[in-house]
């Protein structure tokens, strides 16, 4: 497990020392520009998804699931009496993990094959097929903490509002006292991302970053946190819901969570 903890840093840092070389070399590998950068709609991206070959994770292997399952049940506290639910569960990957922490877990996604898989893969968790952009259609009284996990790329930033709107409303309805949206491509750390992987330099940065916020053309997007933060404690306050938010660093160093505390759970958290 080490050895292929230690493989999977070697081959990130030799991959953005190829880039940098190929990039002061003047070898194009990454067309830094809006033409390159068409955003899909919605429709496009949920049938990108629903093609089985597509994979939910660059890391598929059961050592790399297992990291994530771990890192995921740190950062929401998952505890035996807690029952999760999965925001855009993909296959159920970490979910299966999870159910080893907790009680149960229930999960949605907007790919219907992609949900097939999941409750061929876990029996005990319930799922069903609907966007994030709905609302949550079947929030179970049981459910006491909700996460999505690399799933809020996919949400426009137009939509951001609604996306965040949906969880508070699930968990107003159902009592749950956490969201945690996790590994979210952040706007703050987005030259890391371009420069470690491209070798793109800090001027063709600052000149060509998209005002879409376009990632790549697959539907994904960078967030502004602090945006998302403001928006979430906007909307609790019309909801009449104590919240508290914060931002913190991912294990990934483009990426952020979003953590919210809710009620009993605000009282003792502080803001960042
Ligand atoms: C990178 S995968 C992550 C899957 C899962 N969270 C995991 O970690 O294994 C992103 C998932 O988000 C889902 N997704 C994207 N847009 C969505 C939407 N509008 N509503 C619900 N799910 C969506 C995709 O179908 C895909 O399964």
């Amino acid at each position: 497990m080490m050895v292929k903890r230690i493989n999977r840093s070697v081959t990130y840092h030799l991959w953005s020392l190829i880039n940098r070389i190929r990039s002061r070399l003047g070898v194009k590998i990454f067309k830094f520009s809006q033409q390159a950068m068409k955003a899909e709609n919605y429709e496009m991206i949920q049938k990108a998804w629903n093609e089985k070959e597509r994979q939910v994770h660059g890391d598929i292997s059961s050592v790399a699931i297992e990291g994530y399952v771990k890192i995921i049940a740190d950062l929401i506290e998952l505890e035996e009496q807690d029952v999760f639910l999965d925001i855009g569960a993909g296959e159920g990957s970490v979910d299966t993990g999870l159910l080893k922490f907790c009680r149960g877990g229930y999960g949605f996604d907007f790919a219907e094959s992609k949900i097939e898989i999941a409750k061929q893969k876990n029996k005990k968790v319930q799922y069903w097929q609907q966007s994030f952009l709905e609302p949550y259609k079947n929030m179970q009284p049981d459910i006491t903490k909700m996460f999505s996990f690399g799933v809020v790329q996919y949400c426009k930033p137009k939509d951001i509002e609604l996306f965040l709107k949906n969880s508070l409303l699930a968990a107003k309805e159902n009592g749950s006292l956490y969201i945690g949206h996790l590994d979210i491509p952040d706007i703050a750390n987005a030259y890391r991302f371009y420069h470690n992987f491209y070798g793109i330099s800090e001027v063709d940065y600052m000149q060509n970053l998209n005002t879409d916020r376009l990632i790549f053309s697959d539907g994904s997007y960078w967030h502004d946190l602090i945006s998302m933060k403001n928006i979430t404690q906007d909307l609790a306050k019309e909801m009449q819901m104590r919240v508290k938010v914060r931002i913190e660093s991912s294990y990934c160093d483009y990426r952020s969570h979003l953590h919210i505390y809710i009620n009993e759970r605000a009282l003792n958290v502080s803001n960042n």
